[in-house]
């Protein structure tokens, strides 16, 4: 695992906004997995603005939501459809063909989930996964416990998490109790994956997932076997790192080595 930690959220926003526009220029007709809440909507904004000024086409571009609340229609404000149709969809030029979120109301949830899998599969499966964590660990809605060979699925949300997202509802009994998730194992596909936390509450996820043992009880921790996996934290998500030194030692010798291999 690659860990640069940033001295703001901002900077996070800024580095894996460019991770991602630079991946998006050279690879025009990628595949992008997406994330929903708080953390990545400074990444958006930063696409939006480099899509609006001219720089950023994705025109060519395909998307995969990790996840969606199930029993939400796309037009309630809480489902993540409505959250990527704000926070992002409606302001760059992705084709509303090419963009994926799971269906909250689809009739028969467990085949949704398989077709969602051989969508994935048959657009050459995804190059980049953005990732938010959970304060249990969770990455997309693999709560603790969840298998890490998992696939796209229907997983109950823990109280941990119901409570943590309860902010953005009228109250904690209005937060639906099931979601559809890609798995550990979806996830684990992807070519490079790209996992942000900022904050303090997202300190001890962040530290458990880095250095503690590979365990489904912290799902974000299979990402120890990813063999190309890069966590961007601020200051306060990245605290209770006990190797805090060494991973900025090791980012300066990348970024290093990055210049001098730049044409
Ligand atoms: C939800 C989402 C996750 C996300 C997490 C953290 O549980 N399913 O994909 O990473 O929230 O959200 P936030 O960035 O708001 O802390």
């Amino acid at each position: 695992m690659r860990v640069v930690i940033e001295n703001s959220a901002e900077a996070v926003s800024q580095f894996v906004a460019d991770r991602i526009a630079q991946w998006v220029r050279h690879h025009p007709s990628c595949v992008l997995g997406l994330a929903t809440g708080s953390t990545p909507l400074g990444t958006y904004r930063e696409l939006i603005r480099l899509h609006r000024e001219g720089s950023l086409d994705f025109s060519a571009v395909t998307t995969f939501n990790l996840d969606e609340y199930v029993g939400l229609s796309p037009s309630h404000d809480q489902s993540y459809q409505y959250f990527m149709q704000d926070n992002l969809f409606q302001h760059v030029n992705l084709s509303a063909e090419s963009t994926h979120v799971p269906d909250g109301l689809a009739t028969d949830l467990a085949s949704h989930c398989l077709q969602y899998e051989e969508a994935i599969r048959d657009a050459g499966g995804i190059d980049l996964q953005l990732l938010g964590i959970g304060t249990d660990g969770h990455i997309a809605f693999n709560e603790p416990g969840s298998s890490l060979g998992s696939r796209t699925r229907l997983k109950s949300l823990t109280h941990e998490t119901i409570r943590d997202n309860a902010r953005f509802f009228e109250n904690e009994s209005k937060v639906p109790r099931l979601a559809i998730t890609m798995g550990v194992g979806t996830i684990m596909e992807a070519r490079q994956c790209l996992l942000l936390a900022t904050g303090e509450n997202k300190a001890e996820a962040i530290q458990a997932t880095i250095e503690g043992p590979v365990t489904a009880q912290i799902t974000a921790s299979a990402l120890q076997y990813h063999p190309n996996t890069i966590v961007v934290v601020d200051e306060a998500a990245g605290s209770r790192l006990q190797r805090k030194d060494y991973y900025r030692e090791v980012e300066l010798a990348q970024l290093e080595w990055e210049k001098s291999n730049t044409p």
